[in-house]
């Protein structure tokens, strides 16, 4: 699928985005595994959350909806059941990666596989330390790719330094912990985003923070609750943000936005920069920070250097700040973030390659990029390279540039923000 975008001048009104994906797939995982039926609100309905379901269901779970809630029918921790098919993570790397967590506890065999994209993306990461709690887990490469065969076992308690900067990669081995026996000790020295040790938490879980880095977790460990609250995605309301900030005139306020200090980088560092953000309205959601967000048009930004213990805290969010680094008085560099290599897409190079043929001076770091500030983006042909980030990155370029752009693949945006292009063509003028 194609869709063309005209430039903007005006972005004005009142929004909310779709839940939080992140904590979206955790809330279905972690009910799956409580003792009660939980109900969620708030859910994103979008492809990856439906392979999470998807996967779920086959498992032996139930889900009822109804009307903007959705009851998950928890089974306890015991309560799953070999699936008779493969499991299938679609496009999601985090329903892949959570859910061999999960199975790597379960006394039975299952296989998980995904998307042609997905089956690229490296999984070592996740089974070489789950191996290790003594789960048998084999796949392609040495059990770097998909799909993976898995035969869970009563694990072992683990003591692991993240080699790496992956949530999940924390959030597999925490979840292998509710089926180990002893304390799991996970040292974090990149400050992942933390939406799996809150809701392990709220959920009654043994598990706790200590000091700025170690997460200890006692294992097993039941899960109890009857409600779960998904705030607004900051990864999807990022587009908005940016693209209110860029727009000459107007004002958006964005509705219940999850601002956990993991996720909300991108709100410090576009304040940086010069972008008028007001936080309000603050309040919790299951010991999830979550406010309104009132953006105003007409900044004047300023280019910026991001780089070290930032990047995790917006890792997502930087084909759309490369976007808002364009139109800024002088150059953006972004370091430490090789990570966005092994997303949906090559993101360091898909992003630069399609900005480029707006007009953008864009440049390829191996871990970053270099973007030359105030551009004059002409309209293009770009692609999505079926990634729905860079689809929606693209398309707020796309309201900056002096002519219409067509962006191809543009179905990509289903993966995490159904109705995107809609909600985005409502607000302009
Ligand atoms: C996610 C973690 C991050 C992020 C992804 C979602 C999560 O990936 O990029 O979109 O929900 O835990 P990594 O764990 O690979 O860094």
């Amino acid at each position: 699928m194609q869709i063309s975008i005209n430039p903007a001048e005006k972005i004005e009104g009142q929004i909310r985005v779709p839940g939080d994906k992140s904590i979206s797939h955790r809330a279905l995982l972690f009910s799956s595994l409580a003792d009660d039926t939980i109900e969620v609100e708030g859910l994103l309905k979008s492809a990856d959350t439906l392979s999470t379901m998807n996967c779920l269901r086959k498992l032996g779970v139930e889900f009822e909806e109804e009307g903007e809630k959705i009851k998950v029918k928890g089974k306890g921790l015991r309560g799953l059941k070999e699936p008779d098919d493969v499991l299938n993570a679609g496009n999601s790397g985090t329903t892949a990666r959570l859910l061999t967590g999960l199975l790597a506890g379960q006394p039975f065999y299952s296989t998980l596989t995904g998307d042609v994209s997905l089956r690229k993306r490296p999984m070592k990461r996740i089974s070489a330390p789950l191996q290790q709690m003594g789960a048998a887990i084999s796949g392609r490469q040495n059990s770097e790719l998909l799909p993976l065969s898995i035969r869970g076992y009563d694990l072992l308690p683990i003591h692991y330094t993240l080699p790496l900067p992956s949530a999940q990669v924390k959030s597999a081995l925490l979840i292998a912990t509710l089926y180990s026996r002893g304390i799991s000790e996970i040292i974090d020295y990149y400050n992942t985003r933390d939406h799996t040790e809150r809701m392990l938490q709220y959920l009654g879980a043994g598990i706790e923070k200590k000091g700025k880095y170690h997460i200890v977790m006692k294992g097993p460990s039941r899960l109890k609750g009857d409600r779960i609250r998904i705030p607004g995605d900051i990864s999807s309301a990022a587009f908005f943000i940016v693209a209110a900030t860029l727009a000459q005139r107007g004002e958006l306020y964005i509705e219940n936005v999850g601002i956990n200090p993991s996720r909300a980088g991108i709100l410090e560092v576009l304040g940086a920069m010069g972008a008028d953000i007001r936080i309000l309205n603050k309040k919790e959601y299951n010991f999830e920070p979550v406010a309104d967000l009132l953006v105003k048009g007409g900044a004047k930004l300023k280019g910026t250097e991001i780089a070290g213990e930032m990047v995790p805290r917006l890792i997502d969010e930087i084909p759309v700040l490369a976007v808002a680094a364009l139109f800024a008085e002088g150059d953006t560099v972004i370091r430490g973030a090789a990570e966005l290599r092994v997303k949906e897409s090559d993101r360091l190079k898909t992003i630069s390659l399609e900005l480029r043929k707006m007009g953008a001076g864009i440049k390829e770091l191996p871990d970053g990029l270099i973007i030359e500030g105030n551009a004059k983006l002409s309209g293009a042909r770009c692609e999505s390279h079926g990634d729905h980030r860079i689809a929606m990155a693209l398309a707020t370029a796309a309201l900056f540039a002096e002519s219409e752009s067509v962006i191809n693949g543009s179905e990509a945006v289903e993966i995490s923000f159904p109705g995107f292009f809609e909600l985005m063509n409502s607000l302009v003028s």
